[in-house]
């Protein structure tokens, strides 16, 4: 349950953000529920800080959560950010996966003395896990943009200014909505990411495609924000006329002769049109393993342009953590927030590879139970007991349950990729009584709604009671004591060695067993979908695990410094997919050996598995 609800903004702003006025343009759906979510504010969880790195005197931060909780987060310490990127996922009714690769097994490795110093990617390269789908239909979507838009406007700075990144699929109605959130005259451009160098297959388009649209707005105009005019090279130099400002007025240079003055100008001006050689996405050239991930060129244009040194830079959907990486690098402060574990660890790797610091802090909306939204929506399907798909039902229902005296009970389950529909609030209840149980066939007796926040259950039970438009009884359940049962650990053998190795002594410890349910489940559903594609061509090979299944460890991590509450990495090792170690953020030829190394003694041991999933245990 949140703590508090926080304002959106501080006040309405004269001349932005009308609803009524956005309803007309784009009459979409569910504007109720928009403006009650609106008018309650952000939900204000608590937090856990998870990890500390380095000192961290500048305050920056990896927030796993979504992004309207950690904008209340930010709002409720008085934090303001200069400069926001966001990279929200698109209406493009796809689904983003992560590419699991199953590691290489010291121990088996040794076993047969594997000479090879590469092996084989694709034979490693084992499944493929959902991070994040983002099917969504238009005016969900924009009702769910527009409300995180509003909270991030609620974090910037009077001086701040926000790129949006999107695509043809939505951004011409993001657009619309920027326009009435930020306010026309704070619109600035509209930049095109040009992949000039994209092969274009066989396509039915007229034109291929080949931008991406970025929309700039600043928070306001007339407040002196940041913008640095950059400049890239020519690809042919130019003759230009030489100038200088006299009294505030632009004049060209002239000779003794009175002639003006020219020169070869090898630079021009960035203009709205970004031609950059990278193709999305990065991951080729920038290889940190995360679909959609971004270009750290485009990101050093938009930080480049719109900061200055020490100040805050966030992404609220942070993906890869490219836009923390960059800030990083050029001295910013940053602020990475994303909703998916994968996303956090994956921008904790890349950043301990510089000598960036940072806190990760955890909010705890009761949901993050998995590795992202996606693997807990399909877990919850599995969990709640005789709950099947209905075709005869409305996509609203989650599905139904059979019972014996009542027939069948349809199931609502809130969609944990929308934190709009977490709450069950009367908003809610009453599109269930007046709009959803209408559509239901007239046998239906019974329906059970799941709910993961509640405003008040006394209440809701009131509100339900004194509706009598309906004779269907609504039971309602909460969804985390389903999702409270499930978390199965890995298990984990070990044992600690005193090492003599170097002068300064220390400790290593060895992995001798690790069992994970999680990833063995996975890799099992892949090797029978493998099996049922199976051709004579393609014959089945199933992915077989060892049984120390070591190969399916990603990073092991060792506190030395304390043994309950953050965590503090005093010694660490990632694998990489080709089973070499990056130790301490640094890389090193040198295939993964079964243990982690630390000076002091270790008193707990962190282990990832392939899938993200992260146990501790103490030593
Ligand atoms: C298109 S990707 C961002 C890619 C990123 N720009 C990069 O270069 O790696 C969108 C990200 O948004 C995250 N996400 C989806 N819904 C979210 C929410 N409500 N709050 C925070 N993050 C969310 C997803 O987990 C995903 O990592």
């Amino acid at each position: 349950m949140p703590i508090k609800y926080v304002p959106f903004v501080p006040e309405p702003v004269e001349g932005q953000a009308v609803l009524s006025n956005f309803n007309r343009v784009l009459k979409y759906k569910g504007v109720d529920e928009l403006s009650m979510t609106l008018q309650r504010g952000m939900p204000l969880y608590e937090v856990e800080r998870q990890e500390i790195i380095g000192d961290n005197l500048d305050g920056n931060m990896l927030i796993r959560g979504e992004c309207i909780s950690a904008c209340a987060y930010l709002k409720n310490r008085g934090i303001q950010v200069d400069l926001v990127y966001i990279d929200p996922p698109f209406a493009s009714g796809a689904d983003y996966a992560k590419k699991v690769y199953i590691r290489r097994n010291p121990k088996v490795a040794e076993a047969i003395k594997q000479a090879e110093k590469e092996l084989d990617i694709e034979e490693l390269k084992a499944f493929e896990e959902k991070m994040y789908g983002d099917v969504w239909d238009k005016e969900k979507y924009l009702n769910w943009i527009y409300e995180n838009l509003m909270a991030i406007k609620s974090i910037m700075s009077e001086t701040s200014s926000i790129y949006v990144h999107l695509d043809f699929h939505i951004g011409h109605y993001v657009k619309i909505i920027m326009d009435e959130i930020f306010g026309e005259d704070n619109y600035q451009n509209d930049i095109y990411w040009y992949y000039y160098n994209k092969l274009h297959g066989a396509t039915k388009q007229v034109f291929p495609r080949a931008t991406d649209m970025i929309l700039y707005y600043v928070k306001n105009r007339n407040s002196g924000f940041t913008f640095h005019h950059l400049t890239e090279e020519r690809d042919k130099p130019v003759k230009k006329l030489k100038y200088s400002f006299v009294d505030g007025k632009i004049q060209n240079d002239k000779d003794e002769n009175g002639k003006a003055i020219t020169y070869m100008s090898t630079e021009r001006q960035i203009d709205n049109v970004w031609r950059l050689s990278m193709l999305q996405p990065a991951d080729k050239e920038e290889p940190v393993g995360y679909a959609t991930q971004k270009p750290e060129s485009l990101l050093e244009r938009v930080i480049g342009a719109s900061s200055d040194e020490k100040m805050i830079v966030a992404d609220f959907f942070g993906g890869s953590g490219v836009t923390a990486a960059v800030a990083s690098r050029l001295n910013r402060k940053f602020i990475h927030c994303d909703i998916g574990i994968n996303s956090i660890q994956t921008t904790r790797d890349r950043l301990r590879k510089t000598e960036a610091e940072f806190d990760i802090i955890e909010i705890k909306d009761g949901v993050q139970l998995f590795r992202n939204p996606v693997q807990t929506m399909d877990k919850i399907k599995e969990l709640i007991p005789g709950l099947k798909n209905e075709d005869s039902l409305d996509s609203f229902w989650e599905g139904a349950i059979s019972d014996s005296k009542l027939g069948m009970i349809p199931v609502y389950v809130p969609n944990l990729m929308d934190s709009s529909s977490k709450l069950l609030d009367k908003v809610m209840i009453n599109r269930i009584i007046h709009q959803a149980i209408p559509e239901l066939n007239s046998t239906i007796k019974k329906v059970i709604v799941y709910y993961v926040d509640i405003t008040d259950i006394n209440e809701i039970n009131k509100f339900i009671k004194e509706d009598d438009s309906t004779t269907v009884e609504i039971e309602l359940r909460d969804l985390k004591v389903v999702l409270d049962d499930v978390v199965i650990e890995d298990y984990i053998e070990t044992h600690t060695e005193e090492l003599h190795e170097d002068l300064f002594g220390g400790y290593a410890v060895y992995i001798d067993k690790f069992i994970s349910d999680r990833v063995m489940n996975k890799i099992s559903d892949f090797n029978n979908k493998s099996r049922m594609n199976a051709t004579e061509k393609k014959p089945f090979k199933p992915i077989v695990i060892s049984e120390d299944g070591l190969e399916l460890i990603e990073f092991l991590s060792l506190d030395c410094t304390s043994d309950s509450g953050e965590w503090h990495s005093d010694g660490e090792v990632k694998i990489d997919k080709l089973g070499y170690m990056i130790v301490n953020g640094n890389k090193t030829n040198e295939f993964w050996d079964c243990r982690v190394c630390c000076r002091e003694k270790p008193l707990r041991l962190k282990v990832r598995n392939i899938c993200g999933d992260e146990t501790i245990i103490k030593l």
